[in-house]
């Protein structure tokens, strides 16, 4: 699979459980493809167990925003294992909030889509989300995906 080349996004989430005025969340992620455009679904594939799974299981709304080749750093960083805490990783990044999931929108993507979960199935050590889309914004008019191609990030061209 390392030679299936991907687009690099990365899914956010809003924990409003966590500390006094809740806590963002977000993953790099290449497993992130469209499913179906009647009724518009799209399905992510989360690792059982991680941060971002934990959160999904209790909050349906997310949102995934497709990173430019201008982005490598913000995919490097929200890939990192075991990083302290995702709260310093958004302050230095540009981003907005949807006004239907509350989850943080980066800045200048080359599109922003907010989801809502409809089903969850348990796949190997993954779940995969099914989500509806809620709402997609197209931030930047000329952008360059980032890509993912044999454990490297890439550009186009
Ligand atoms: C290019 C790239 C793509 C990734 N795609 C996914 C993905 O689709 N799903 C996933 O669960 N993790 C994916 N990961 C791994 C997560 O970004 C990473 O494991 C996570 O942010 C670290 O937190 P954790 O310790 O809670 O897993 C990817 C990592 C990289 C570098």
């Amino acid at each position: 699979m390392a030679r299936l080349a991907g687009g690099v996004v990365l899914v956010t989430a809003h924990d409003p459980e966590e500390g006094p005025r809740g806590e963002d969340v977000g993953m790099t992620a290449t497993a992130f493809v469209s499913v179906s455009l009647d009724p518009p679904l799209v399905l992510l594939s989360v690792r059982t167990g991680s941060r971002m799974e934990e959160l999904l299981e209790r909050q349906p709304l997310w949102a995934a925003s497709l990173l430019t080749d201008a982005q490598r750093q913000v995919a490097g960083r929200f890939a990192m294992k075991g990083r302290l805490s995702d709260r310093l990783l958004f302050r230095e990044l540009p981003h907005g909030r949807g006004e239907y999931t509350d989850a943080p929108l980066v800045d200048d993507a080359l599109a922003q889509i907010e989801c809502r979960t409809e089903q969850r199935v348990a796949a190997g050590d993954h779940t995969l989300l099914v989500a509806r889309v809620l709402r997609v914004a197209l931030p930047v008019v000329e952008g360059r995906p980032l890509l993912y191609f044999q454990s490297r990030y890439r550009s186009l061209g």
